[in-house]
């Protein structure tokens, strides 16, 4: 592979061919009028875990759990994550998938900041001023080291807190076995009819999958961590969370069994006893319809820089000589040119997928507003998401606005494709 984000020399100096400083660029130290201090200290060590199903693996932990801690706050805090590395050789970052924090706060290894060593920490901060469910994960040797289990939740509650049940699901998988949390089986989560129920459904595997969930209807009420406009309720519908991407789903428990489903195996979460159907046929939701538009975007006017990424697997240079690799317009990481854009400016670009498997695509430090897919425009919700699956032959248009500075990862968050060159870099100049 390439080694994507290789531990390299550092990068708190800014990379050669950048012009801006981001060692600078540090989040805020206070919370907002009215917010506290959430502290948190984080330490990545190896451990062995045990799955539900009794079997036990190696793994590289936050706080020797995996997922880590569940991070939370409200509205208005600084979030401060202490990070220590004890023994994990690779090195270790936390990257705050999603989440628009300061460039100096993204734990982008090689472009933000060094990889922390063993022995060695990293303290992170940022405003909670997004709303929502997010996940952190580390970004050093990121296929890795995610798959190993270096991941956890961060969940934003609004000021006025949510009422009913609020249950974080986050997916991943295991040497083949698939888990929600550590539970690898239909896990019991009863809850009784009338509860109110949120499920914060968040893939943290470099596949997409399928989740069902059956004996309710059920409104799809955020994407990303951003609100739809209108999510009118759906049944005996499927939802493709891409590689890296989340969905919040609310409904109201009716005395029936209800049950979640990840790929249409008996792997999820019961809500309520009793026998749950076959999915398997059930068609897939398509966000790009769903919802109420809310009426134009300032985001859908002419843009002052336009990108296109044609995405491929092919040859390419690596380390100056042809090997096969995933590209972006024939390159291949780090050859791939910036994109680079002043402060201000209205940014589209246009993802291509040529090749023959998915590429999630995921922007760090900004929301990408989908414009159109396959020339198609969002007929449904404002739809602003991070991660976005681009199938082969799709075509996504999307437009954001440059109000982050410094040097962010663009880049497939199938993180084996992105070790092997699929990601480049957005340089504001
Ligand atoms: Cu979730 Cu660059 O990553
Ligand atoms: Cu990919």
């Amino acid at each position: 592979t390439l080694g994507f984000l290789p531990a390299g020399p550092s990068a708190t100096a800014t990379p050669p061919h950048h012009t801006v400083s981001v060692a600078d660029l540090r989040g805020p130290t206070e919370p907002a009028p009215g917010g506290t201090v959430k502290r948190y200290a984080l330490s990545a060590r190896q451990a062995e875990i045990t799955l539900a199903s009794g079997r036990k693996v190696a793994a590289w932990t936050f706080d020797g759990q995996v997922p880590g801690p569940a991070l939370t706050a409200t509205e208005g805090d600084l979030v401060e994550v202490r990070l220590t590395n004890v023994d994990i050789p690779d090195g270790v970052t936390l990257h705050w998938h999603g989440y628009d924090v300061r460039n100096g706060e993204d734990g982008a290894p090689g472009v933000t900041q060094d990889a922390v060593r063993p022995g060695e920490e990293f303290v992170y901060r940022f405003r909670a001023d997004q709303v929502g469910t997010y996940w952190y994960h580390t970004h050093q040797v990121s296929d890795r080291g995610v798959r190993l289990g270096l991941y956890g939740t961060l969940i934003v509650q609004p000021r006025s807190p949510l009422s009913g049940t609020d249950l974080t699901v986050p997916v991943h998988t295991f040497g083949g076995a698939l888990a929600i949390g550590t539970h690898d089986g239909m896990a019991d989560n009863p809850q009784p009819p009338g509860a109110s129920v949120r499920l914060r459904l968040i893939n943290t595997d470099n596949t997409p999958h399928r989740f069902t969930l059956s004996g309710t209807s059920f409104r799809v009420v955020a994407a990303d961590g951003n609100d739809l406009n209108g999510p009118g309720e759906v049944r005996e519908v499927a939802l493709r969370i891409a590689a890296g991407a989340r969905y919040d789903l609310a409904f109201t428990m009716p005395s029936g069994p209800v049950a979640l489903r990840i790929d249409d195996r008996a792997v999820g979460l019961a809500l309520s006893p009793g026998p749950h159907p076959d999915t398997s046929a059930w068609p897939e939701l398509d966000l790009t319809s769903y919802g109420t538009p809310t009426g134009g975007s300032d985001l859908q006017a002419r843009p002052d820089k336009d990108f296109t990424l044609v995405l491929d697997r092919g040859l390419a240079l690596v380390d100056g000589k042809p090997a096969y690799a995933q590209t972006v317009n024939g390159k291949a990481h780090p050859n791939i040119p910036d994109q680079v854009v002043a402060e201000g400016d209205l940014v589209a670009f246009t993802v291509v997928n040529r090749g023959l498997e998915t590429h999630p695509w995921h922007l760090h430090g900004h929301r990408v507003l989908v414009l159109a897919k396959n020339g198609r425009l969002v007929t449904g919700s404002p739809l602003l998401l991070d991660t976005f699956d681009v199938r082969p032959g799709e075509v996504w248009r999307v437009a954001f606005r440059a109000s982050n500075p410094g040097v962010w990862m663009n880049h497939c968050h199938n993180l084996a494709h992105a070790d092997q060159g699929m990601a480049l870099h957005l340089v504001y100049q």
